[in-house]
C-alpha cells in the first residue's frame, strides 16, 4: 500500500488511473466519500506562498468533513530545535494527513519516513506531484485518452517539469522537455521516467531546442523562470538563458494547429509566456487550476483510505 505521495512516480499507472477516475466522479458530485475526514484534522505546512495548493487542499478537507490546520514557517518547531523526525511522530498523533510545501525535498522524505500518517508533497524544489495529476486530468477531459498525444515543456527543468515527465510516462503520453544547458531535468528523474515509459509506450525526449520540442505538440507547457526557492541574484542569468524558451505567439504557432497552452501558475507575462498566448483562446490554465481541487480530494481519499498500491520501486 502507498502511504505517501512524494513524487508522481510513487504511483503505479493503475493508481494514477484510479485518482483521475475518482476526480472525474468528484467533479460530478464532490460529496462522494465526503465523511471520510469527519472529526479529523489535516495539517497543511506551507513555507512559501500558495494560492492553488493551499486553497484546493483546504477546500478539499472541508468538503470531506475535516478541519484544515494551516501552519507557516515560523509556527512549528520542526528543524529547530526539534528534529524533523520528532515533529513527524508528534503530528501523526493529531492529524489524519499532512500536506507539506517546503523547498527541501529531503526534509519531506524524512518527515514521511517518520510519520505514521499519509504525507503529501505540495511542492519541493524537485517535485510537484499534485500539479501533474491535475494537469493530466485536464488533458484527459479534452481528449478522453492520452494515446498519441504529445506535451512539450519549455523552460526550467525543475519541479513541475520533473512531475510532468513522470506523469506523462505513467499515462503513456509522449513528452519533450526543452531547456537551456544547465537547466536540464535531473538525470535520476529522466531515467525513472524512461523506465516507466518503456512499459507504457510513451516517448521521453530531453532537448535544448525549443522549436524541436514544440513540433507536433498538442500541449505547450511552461513554468516560472524564477522558482520560489531560487535566489534573487540568479534573475539576470536566468532571464538571459531562458529567453529563447519564452512561449511567444510565433513559437506557439509552431506546435500542432489546435495545440493548447498550459501553465501551473503563477505566471509572469513579461517572462515565460506572452499575454496573447496565456490569455488567448487556446489557453487552458484556468481549467488546470480548477482541477487542483478534485484531484486534491482524490489524493486525500486514495491515501487515507489506503486505495493506492504504489509503484513498488
Ligand atoms: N500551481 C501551484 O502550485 O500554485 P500555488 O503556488 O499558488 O499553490
Ligand atoms: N516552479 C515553480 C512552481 C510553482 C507552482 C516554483 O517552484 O516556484
Amino acid at each position: 500500500m502507498l502511504k505517501d505521495l512524494l513524487r508522481t512516480a510513487d504511483l503505479s499507472p493503475d493508481d494514477l488511473e484510479y485518482l483521475l477516475a475518482f476526480a472525474e466522479e468528484l467533479k460530478l458530485d464532490h460529496r462522494i466519500d465526503h465523511k471520510l475526514l469527519r472529526g479529523e484534522t489535516v495539517v497543511l505546512y506551507l513555507t512559501t506562498p500558495s494560492t492553488r495548493t493551499r486553497l484546493s487542499f483546504e477546500t478539499a478537507v472541508a468538503r470531506m468533513g475535516g478541519t484544515p490546520v494551516v501552519v507557516g514557517p515560523g509556527d512549528l518547531q520542526m528543524g529547530h530545535p526539534e528534529t524533523t523526525a520528532d515533529t513527524a511522530r508528534v503530528v501523526s498523533e493529531y492529524a489524519a494527513a499532512v500536506v507539506i510545501r517546503t523547498p527541501d525535498d529531503e526534509q519531506v522524505r524524512t518527515f514521511a519516513e517518520h510519520a505514521t500518517i499519509p504525507v503529501i508533497n505540495a511542492l519541493t524544489d524537485r517535485h510537484h506531484p499534485c500539479q501533474s495529476i491535475a494537469d493530466l486530468l485536464t488533458i484527459r477531459e479534452l481528449y478522453g485518452d492520452f494515446a498519441g498525444l504529445k506535451l512539450a515543456y519549455l523552460g526550467d527543468g525543475n519541479n513541475v517539469a520533473h512531475s510532468l515527465l513522470e506523469g506523462a510516462a505513467l499515462v503513456g503520453m509522449d513528452i519533450a522537455i526543452a531547456t537551456p544547458p544547465g537547466y536540464a531535468p535531473s538525470d535520476e528523474v529522466v531515467e525513472r521516467a524512461r523506465r516507466i515509459a518503456a512499459v507504457t509506450g510513451a516517448r521521453v525526449e530531453v532537448v535544448n531546442d525549443p522549436h524541436a520540442a514544440v513540433k507536433a505538440a498538442d500541449f505547450v507547457y511552461t513554468d516560472a523562470w524564477m522558482s520560489m526557492g531560487d535566489p534573487g541574484s540568479e534573475k539576470p542569468e536566468r532571464e538571459f538563458a531562458l529567453a529563447p524558451y519564452r512561449v511567444t505567439g510565433e513559437l506557439f504557432a509552431e506546435a500542432s494547429h489546435d495545440a493548447r497552452f498550459m501553465h501551473c501558475l503563477p505566471a509572469r507575462r513579461a517572462d515565460e509566456v506572452a499575454p496573447e498566448v496565456i490569455d488567448g483562446p487556446r489557453s487552458i490554465v484556468l481549467r488546470q487550476a480548477e482541477n487542483r481541487l478534485p484531484t486534491a480530494q482524490a489524493v486525500l481519499h486514495g491515501l487515507v483510505r489506503g486505495r493506492l498500491t504504489g509503484s513498488g520501486c
